[in-house]
């Protein structure tokens, strides 16, 4: 099953209506996005806590590495750069940090806050190859500006 973007957004926005707490806002995210498609076999999130430093937050799959410094992994090419990431093949990327070997691709979103500050990012991994194109990053892109802009 692959993800029906507009259904989610929909279905997001309806749970999330009225919420401002960010870490209540980003467990739904989270399920709802991990049990949206198939291909998505880790999603969650990781937090600015620190001057470049990032510590886990809600997450749905097998267990995730607690703190990933900005100057590492995908996560933080994504934190670094607020700018999505799409790795086809994490075997390619030399900084990938693997939490799972079952990994074979992995998309990172930056997520904003309401003065555009940076204030986690958002991943998900694939057992899948070059399982993440650019319609999914741009769709998660909007549900996540719809859901945190506001916060
Ligand atoms: N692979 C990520 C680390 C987080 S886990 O995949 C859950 C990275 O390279 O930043």
């Amino acid at each position: 099953m692959r993800a029906d973007y507009p259904a989610l957004a929909r279905s997001i926005a309806s749970l999330t209506e009225g919420e401002s707490d960010r870490v209540a806002l980003m467990a739904t995210v989270t399920c709802e996005v991990f049990h949206a498609d198939d291909r998505f076999d880790w999603v969650g999130f990781y937090r600015v806590v620190a001057p470049e430093l990032l510590k886990i937050g809600p997450y749905q799959g097998g267990h995730g590495c607690l703190t990933i410094p900005f100057s590492r992994g995908v996560c933080g090419a994504a934190a670094r750069s607020g700018t999505p990431q799409i790795v086809a093949d994490v075997d390619t990327f030399q900084d990938h940090i693997a939490c799972a070997s079952s990994t074979r691709s992995e998309l990172v979103l930056p997520v904003f806050g309401a003065a555009g500050e940076l204030i986690a990012v958002f991943d998900i991994d694939s057992d899948q190859p070059d399982a993440f194109d650019g319609t999914d990053a741009r769709e998660l892109a909007a549900i996540l500006h719809a859901v945190f802009a506001r916060t």
